[in-house]
């Protein structure tokens, strides 16, 4: 279930309609689309193949043509993290640390979970993803990753380049 957590307060939000009102004021996009039309194998298998994988994004065409037009997306791929992941530790110590992007963030999750913990008006507000759930983490937002007690999450990735999305860790945004 979607749910927003200011870390300060404490305050919750669970109301999906809420929860999409309220980020996008900050221009970060957070949507359902479900994973009913996907059979149990294209979710659950953490091999995915050349084959799982356009029949993943095939599942969502639609709409991933939709939100690619609008955004001037061009592409995606499927991205997974599990304990079969090699160095997740590894991995998951670096998506800890705070960065932006120069290009948006863009995760369909279609299986597991995670957390998007996003610096909004100087306060941290973790935005809590499962199997279902979209979110467009805006290029320049200070965010980072983490994994939950399903230690897995698999997801559609949508870009513009690869170079946009690489990580900038400096914290050159602290002076704001
Ligand atoms: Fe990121």
């Amino acid at each position: 279930m979607a749910k927003v957590v200011f870390r300060s307060s404490g305050k919750t939000l669970e109301d999906l309609n809420e929860i999409k009102s309220f980020l996008e004021q900050y221009d970060i996009l957070y949507d359902n689309w479900g994973t009913e039309r996907l059979p149990e194998d294209l979710k659950k298998d953490y091999n995915v193949t050349q084959e799982m994988q356009e029949a993943i994004i095939k599942a969502y065409e639609k709409e991933l043509n939709e939100l690619k037009e609008k955004k001037g997306y061009v592409t995606e791929d499927i991205v997974v993290l599990s304990e079969k992941t090699p160095n997740l530790e590894d991995l998951l110590e670096k998506f800890k640390k705070e960065h932006h992007h120069v290009d948006d963030e863009v995760r369909f999750v279609v299986d597991g979970s995670g957390v998007f913990p996003i610096k909004i008006d100087g306060e941290i507000v973790d935005i809590y993803v499962e199997e279902g759930d979209l979110i467009v983490v805006p290029a320049g937002a200070r965010h980072w990753f983490e994994l939950d007690e399903q230690r897995k999450i698999k997801c559609i990735r949508v870009f513009k380049t690869p170079e946009g999305w690489e990580a900038i860790y400096e914290e050159e945004c602290k002076a704001e």
